[in-house]
């Protein structure tokens, strides 16, 4: 690998066609996320970390989507794609995909599949260095606990690999072999051209194995084995294996992050792997990190937070169970727990959010507050804003969405609803408890509250309609009662009694009185009692 020769051009077939039949499923096997990313982009990511030019996917089941999962991952025209209209083996779908590599004449071919997402580069860097430099074929090889089912290894007397052979063609000697082919290969594109058209049927599946072209090469060009952990190059065929390789990948991830990210639970945090997380950050226990999130250096996201897609800048505390989808948050920022980010998220430093907070397409400028019971939706709010509990964005009519504007250093009285479209301006106030259906222009207070009145003697006046004068006198202790019982059963049961024990309590004293009097209907009720 270290040659200073020009290295040949290198190309890429990832096999892709089958449909995976274990995974009992209506979606092809290769479009089933691993740590949230479709199987087959996992090759396919590899070859091109690789250089590979062109990639090519062969597909079958479900072309169409397969073709259209890897358009929007790797864009237009980053890989090619070949239909294989009917799976007759992997020598087929190889034979197929060689036109389109025919303008590299004179490079290699790295063969991937896609349902082995656990290849290491380091592998896959042996594996084209020694086909390289050797210009033969190099193939993986792996020594799992069973082998049954995979193709064998046959080396002859000196070790030298002269073929493979199918579980199924394998004689029991063969079958005692514990050495399998990953199906991984890569060697002169020259070599698989030809050696793909030579191929025949004879066996016991009667398909075009490419397996077949391992003998060949061995009388030919030569052959040279990459020996892989086996868990590195095993295949996903059903949903079990799938969670195993889940898990496998994680602790990968994980593993490799704690070098500078301090995990309060390894086993427990989920980052999928195109996430980064920056120096110092801590990641709390079932912390979920997706998509292409990004932790700035020294963040603290706690226990049971899930962020896809989402920035979060240096020095952020995301305390318990915060969640947000494709949003930024300032560095600085004190989020949660329990807040919700939707799409369209930008906080700015040192903002604040708080509990049962839920932000969509919203902007929040530097050190910004909304702690407590809000729902604020397709928001501008400007810098050092107070938005008082419970205050609500009304941005939709049924129909269409609206936008409200806070300028800088307004004060949202608690229990607002901002019907919009409108603004509030700087440093104007609102009034707890206000309707803002108008623009607040900069400086002023708002306020729609309802005047308050009082009646004195209300609920006497209440408790007679509905019990008869007199008799209105019973319903009122209910309240008063509530306590005194609380505190003593017992006593509350025996109203003759009940003076004297609990007068004695310092606590109750002020108003068992009331209680006890007028269990004992000794006299009418106060009308100074609200
Ligand atoms: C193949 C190898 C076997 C090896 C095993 C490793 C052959 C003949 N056998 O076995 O030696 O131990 O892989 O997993 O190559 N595919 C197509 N078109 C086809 C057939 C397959 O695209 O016509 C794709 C599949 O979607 C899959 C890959 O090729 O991604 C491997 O196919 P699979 O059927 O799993 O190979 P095996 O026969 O199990
Ligand atoms: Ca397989």
């Amino acid at each position: 690998m270290t040659s200073s020769t020009p290295k040949s051009p290198l190309a890429a077939i990832v096999l892709a066609a089958g449909k995976g039949t274990r995974m009992r499923s209506s979606r092809a096997k290769v479009l089933h996320e691993l740590l949230g990313r479709p199987l087959v982009c996992y090759p396919v990511e590899l070859a091109r970390a690789l250089g590979a030019d062109p990639v090519v996917a062969v597909l079958g089941h479900q072309h169409e989507a397969v073709e259209a999962t890897l358009l929007a991952r790797f864009g237009a025209g980053a890989v090619g794609v070949v239909e294989q209209t009917e799976q007759r083996g992997t020598g087929h779908a190889v034979l197929l995909a060689m036109p389109a590599l025919a303008r590299m004449a004179d490079g290699m071919v790295l063969i991937l599949y896609g349902d082995v997402p656990l290849l290491r580069r380091e592998t896959l860097e042996e594996l084209v260095g020694t086909a390289r430099r050797y210009g033969c074929l190099a193939l993986v090889t792996a020594t799992p606990p069973d082998a049954t089912g995979y193709g064998r290894i046959l080396r002859d007397e000196r070790g030298h690999v002269i073929s493979v052979v199918e579980q199924k063609d394998a004689s029991p000697e063969e079958r005692a072999i514990n050495e399998i082919n990953a199906g991984i290969y890569c060697g002169p594109a020259d070599f698989f051209r030809e050696a793909t058209l030579g191929l025949g049927t004879g066996n016991a599946q009667g398909e075009y194995y490419l397996t077949d072209v391992v003998a060949r090469a061995a009388r030919s060009i030569g052959v040279s084995a990459i020996e892989a952990a086996f868990e590195d190059v095993c295949g996903i065929n059903d949903r079990q294996q799938l969670a195993a390789a889940e898990a496998t990948l994680r602790g990968r991830i994980n593993r490799a992050l704690q070098a500078h990210v301090t995990f309060r639970d390894p086993a427990s945090a989920v980052v999928e792997p195109d996430v980064e997380v920056g120096v110092d950050a801590e990641l709390g226990r079932n912390v979920s990190l997706r998509g292409r999130t990004k932790i700035g250096h020294g963040a603290r996201i706690d226990d049971g937070c899930v962020l896809t897609n989402t920035e979060v800048g240096a020095g952020a505390h995301l305390k318990p169970y915060t969640i947000a989808t494709d949003s930024v948050i300032g560095p600085g920022a004190i989020i949660g727990p329990f807040a919700h980010m939707r799409p369209g998220t930008r906080l700015g430093p040192d903002v604040h959010l708080g509990n049962f907070v839920e932000t969509k397409k919203t902007v929040i400028g530097r050190g910004s507050k909304a702690n407590h019971l809000s729902y604020l939706g397709d928001t501008t709010i400007g810098e050092k804003v107070n938005v008082g509990a419970g205050t609500i964005t009304c941005n939709y009519d049924g129909y269409k969405k609206y936008s409200t504007v806070i300028e800088d250093g307004a004060f949202i009285g608690s229990d607002t609803q901002l019907i919009a479209p409108v603004r509030v301006g700087k440093r104007a106030v609102i009034g707890a408890g206000t309707t803002v259906t108008r623009d607040v222009p900069d400086g002023s207070l708002a306020l729609s509250r309802v005047a308050q009145v009082e009646r004195p003697g209300y609920a006497d006046k209440v408790a007679e309609r509905y019990a008869g004068p007199g008799n209105g006198a019973s319903r009122r202790p209910i309240v008063a009662a509530k306590p005194a019982v609380a505190a003593k059963p017992a006593v509350v049961a025996r109203p003759a009694a009940a003076a004297a024990p609990v007068a004695r309590a310092a606590k109750p004293a002020k108003r068992l009185p009331a209680k006890a009097s007028s269990k004992a209907k000794a006299r009418k009720p106060s009308p100074r009692a609200r």
